[in-house]
């Protein structure tokens, strides 16, 4: 494994396995990604897309100081109505608060290592609360850093910063054409060094994963192209998130750093986005 170290000090896996859409099969799963050597868990406070109590489960064995634990707290509008984690009447500050105790109840663990906000709110007064909130989280010593997801204008992202008593040390985006992959986004966060995170990396990506020049090159390192796209990513200092339930894709995501593009083929990549 390959690791960042985050503005907030934190260690940050650059391949992290995801847990969305596992469902009852989240703790065996998760259990299998880290025997195999995953220390990056992402997961959310979220029962709709995320089973977080099987995370938890899963992490019994493992020292807790060489995880790496990223949950999120999910504005209402994320929520299936019928399971909001939290008291959905509660003001936001309240309701960040509930799903973070939620989380660390979930993960069986004293402190989060990441806490993304979901999404932006539907105002920027209300973004601003959650943000403050997650603050306090980070100021009682319960999260170590904080971030935020699916934001994908910049100037958001820049009002969010300047206002921010503890900056963003993550953005988590879908990496796609719709975005131009977040190209602006990722220089923007280059120069923060804030730690991009992609997903949506594979399943959007069929073009570049079939073109010719990430075909060539899967063949010259003996790898499959879900492996070069990936090893690309993380050269740029990219953390992907991968969900992946094989057992032979874990293996392949986790063997991306025993090789190593050079310039020219990063160069070269980087022209298909
Ligand atoms: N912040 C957000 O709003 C948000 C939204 C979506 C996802 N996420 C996070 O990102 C994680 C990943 O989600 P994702 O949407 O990127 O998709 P994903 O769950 O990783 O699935 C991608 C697809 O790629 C396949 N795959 C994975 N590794 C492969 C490999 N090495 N070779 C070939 N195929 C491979 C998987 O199939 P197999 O299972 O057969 O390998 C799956 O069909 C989620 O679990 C979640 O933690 C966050």
């Amino acid at each position: 494994m390959e690791w960042l170290t985050s503005t907030a000090g934190v260690r940050v896996p650059k391949i992290i396995y995801g847990t969305a859409w596992k469902q009852s099969a989240t703790q065996s799963l998760v259990a299998q990604a880290l025997k195999l050597g995953f220390r990056g868990v992402d997961t959310a406070c979220q029962p709709k897309h995320y089973e977080e109590p099987g995370v938890g489960a899963a992490l019994k064995g493992f020292p807790r100081q060489d995880l790496f634990l990223q949950t999120k707290y999910t504005p209402l509008s994320g929520h299936d109505p019928t399971r909001i984690p939290y008291n959905a009447q509660a003001p936001i500050a309240e309701q960040v608060a509930q799903s973070c105790a939620i989380s660390l109840k979930n993960l069986r663990t004293d402190y989060i290592d990441s806490l993304v906000l979901h999404s932006p709110l539907p105002s920027a007064k209300q973004t601003q609360e959650a943000w403050h909130a997650m603050e306090t989280l980070v100021d009682s010593g319960k999260v170590r850093q904080i971030g935020i997801s699916n934001c994908y204008q910049l100037s958001m992202l820049d009002k969010l910063y300047d206002l921010a008593g503890i900056k963003p040390a993550v953005v988590q985006n879908r990496f796609y054409a719709d975005t131009r992959f977040d190209t602006g986004i990722r220089a923007w966060c280059r120069q923060r060094k804030i730690i991009y995170q992609s997903f949506w990396t594979l399943t959007a990506n069929p073009k570049a994963l079939a073109s010719i020049m990430i075909t060539r090159l899967a063949a010259k390192y003996q790898r499959t192209a879900p492996q070069i796209l990936f090893r690309y990513l993380t050269q740029l200092d990219v953390a992907p998130l991968t969900g992946t339930s094989s057992e032979q894709h874990m293996r392949e995501d986790l063997a991306i750093f025993e090789f190593q593009l050079d310039d020219a083929e990063i160069a070269a990549i980087t022209e298909l986005f």
